[in-house]
C-alpha cells in the first residue's frame, strides 16, 4: 500500500481530512519564520556534515537549495498551502523537490520540536533588536520636548486632583524612565533566549553527535541548552517578551490617557497635530485624539495575547504537544501591536503643541498648600498641627471664593501666629518647585540634573 504523500505520511493509510488539514496547519502564520528556518537550516547542514552525515558536496547542494527556498518563499505572491502544513515542512519539501532526495537527509536528527524552538529564538533576537530602536527613538523625543519646553509649569495630579505643581520635562522624563526598564526587561527576555536548543532532537537530545557549540557560534547564541526535555518545552522566553511588552503598553497607555484628557477643550493643555487626529463624520468641530486612543485600546490586545499564551502554557505535558503551536498568532501580533504603537506615540508627541500658558495658568494656589505647611514645620510646628492648619485656611479661601495667593499676611497670622512675612514669598509656583531640588523632585536645578543623567544613559544605550 502506498504511503500517504506528506513527510511522515509512511505510517498512514489516508491523508487528513480537508477540515483537519486547515485545522492543523500553520504555514498561514508561520512564513513569518522563513528567515530563521533557513537559516537554521544551513547552520544544521553545516554541523551535519561535519558529523560525516553529509558529503562536502551534498552541503552544497542543500545550502544553495535553501538559498532559492527562500527566495522562492520570500516573493510576496508564493502562495502557501495548508496541505504544506508548517514552514519547516514546506521548506524541506521544496528543497528536495528542488535538488532530489539529497534533501531528504537535512532532517536528519532533528525534529521541528527543537527546529520551531530555535526558529522562534532567532526570530525574537531580531524583533527584540529593533523594538529596542524603537523605544529608544521615543525617548530621544521625551529628551528633546523636555529640553524644549524645559520651563513650562503644569499641575501635577493624584487621583487626579490637583497635588503639586511640577516642570512639564519631569513629566516628560517620567516616562523615559519607565521606557529604560522596558527596554531593560525586554534584554532580559533576549538574554534567556539566547540558548541554542538544536541538537535536542524530539525531546531526548539527538543520536548523532552533532558539535552543539559549533552550531552555537554559527547561528549568534552564546550559550547551549543544558536539557532536551526543558528547551523544547521550553516558551518562557516568550511570555517574558509578552510581559516586557504588556508592561510597555501600560506605560504608553497611561500616557495616552493624561493626554487625552489634556487635549479636551476642559483642560487645553495640548493640542495634537493634525497628522495625528481625525475628525468626526458627523460633528464638523471635532478633532478627536484616535491615534491615542488606539494606542491605549491596543494595549488591551497586547494583555490579551500574554494571557493567551500563558493560559495555553499551564496543562501542556512535558515536553512537546501540539498546544505550542497557538504561541505564534499571539506572539507575532503583540510583537507588532507594540512596534506600531510605538511609533505612533513618538510620532503624536514630537508633533503635539505643549500650551504652556495653559498649563501654567491651571496650576490652582491650593497646589502650594504643602509649601505652606511645610513653612510652618520650619517654624517647629509638628507636621500634623501644620497640616490641620493649612487645611482650615484652604477651607475658608475656599468658602470666601479667593485663592491662597490672595491672602494677606493678617489672615494667614489668624490661622498661625508662627507666619512671618517670608511666609508670603512662598505662595508662588516657581518658589514651590525651586524648593524641591532634592534628587529626583521637580526642582528646576534637580530636573536639570536628572535631564543630564537621562541623556548619559541615553547616549550610552
Ligand atoms: N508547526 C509546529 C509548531 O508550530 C511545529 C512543530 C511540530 N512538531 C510536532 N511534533 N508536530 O509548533
Amino acid at each position: 500500500m502506498a504511503a500517504v504523500q506528506t513527510p511522515w505520511g509512511g505510517r498512514f493509510q489516508s491523508a487528513p481530512a480537508e477540515l483537519m488539514e486547515r485545522f492543523n496547519a500553520s504555514i498561514g502564520f508561520d512564513r513569518k519564520l522563513l528567515e530563521a528556518d533557513i537559516a537554521g537550516s544551513v547552520a544544521y547542514a553545516r554541523a551535519l556534515q561535519r558529523v560525516g552525515v553529509l558529503s562536502a558536496g551534498e552541503l552544497e547542494q542543500i545550502e544553495a537549495g535553501l538559498k532559492q527556498v527562500q527566495e522562492e518563499f520570500s516573493a510576496p505572491d508564493c502562495a502557501l498551502p495548508d496541505a504544506l502544513e508548517d514552514i519547516h515542512m514546506a521548506v524541506e519539501q521544496r528543497l528536495t523537490e528542488l535538488i532530489g532526495s539529497v534533501g531528504g537527509k537535512l532532517h536528519t536528527g532533528r525534529s521541528r520540536n527543537d527546529q520551531v524552538n530555535l526558529d522562534e529564538r532567532l526570530y525574537l533576537r531580531d524583533a527584540i533588536a529593533s523594538l529596542q530602536v524603537q523605544i529608544r527613538h521615543l525617548q530621544g523625543v521625551l529628551l528633546a520636548s523636555g529640553e524644549q519646553h524645559s520651563r513650562v509649569v503644569l499641575p501635577g495630579y493624584t487621583h487626579l486632583q490637583q497635588a503639586q505643581p511640577v516642570l512639564f520635562p519631569h513629566y516628560a522624563l517620567s516616562l523615559f524612565w519607565m521606557l529604560e526598564r522596558d527596554r531593560g526587561r525586554l534584554e532580559d527576555a533576549w538574554r534567556r533566549a539566547d540558548f541554542l536548543p538544536l541538537g535536542s532532537g524530539a525531546l531526548a537530545g539527538s543520536a548523532f553527535p552533532l558539535d552543539r557549540a559549533f552550531l552555537a557560534r554559527e547561528l549568534g547564541f552564546s550559550q547551549v541548552t543544558p536539557n532536551s526535555l526543558d528547551a523544547v518545552s521550553d516558551r518562557d522566553f516568550l511570555l517574558e517578551t509578552l510581559s516586557a511588552l504588556a508592561i510597555l503598553m501600560m506605560h504608553l497607555s497611561r500616557f495616552c490617557e493624561d493626554l487625552i484628557l489634556w487635549s479636551s477643550a476642559e483642560f487645553g493643555f495640548v493640542e495634537l497635530d493634525d497628522l495625528f487626529a481625525t475628525g468626526s463624520s458627523m460633528m464638523p468641530q471635532k478633532k478627536n485624539p484616535d491615534a491615542l486612543e488606539l494606542v491605549r485600546g491596543k494595549t488591551g490586545r497586547v494583555y490579551g495575547s500574554l494571557m493567551a499564551l500563558l493560559t495555553t502554557m499551564k496543562a501542556v505535558p512535558l515536553t512537546y504537544a501540539k498546544d505550542l503551536q497557538e504561541d505564534k498568532e499571539p506572539l507575532f501580533d503583540a510583537l507588532e501591536t507594540s512596534a506600531i504603537c510605538l511609533e505612533v506615540f513618538a510620532g503624536a508627541w514630537e508633533s503635539m503643541e505643549v500650551c504652556a500658558e495653559r498649563m501654567e495658568s491651571a496650576v490652582d494656589s491650593t497646589a502650594l498648600a504643602t509649601d505652606l505647611a511645610d513653612y510652618l514645620v520650619g517654624q517647629g510646628v509638628p507636621f500634623r498641627e501644620a497640616h490641620r492648619v493649612v487645611g482650615r485656611l484652604v477651607r475658608d479661601s475656599l468658602e470666601q471664593g479667593r485663592a491662597l495667593t490672595d491672602l494677606s499676611l493678617e489672615e494667614l497670622r489668624a490661622h498661625s501666629a508662627d507666619f512671618g512675612e517670608d511666609a508670603l514669598g512662598l505662595l508662588d509656583v516657581r518658589q514651590s518647585l525651586a524648593r524641591r531640588n532634592i534628587e529626583g523632585g521637580t526642582g528646576p536645578q534637580a530636573v536639570a540634573e536628572q535631564m543630564e543623567k537621562a541623556r548619559q544613559v541615553w547616549a550610552g544605550s
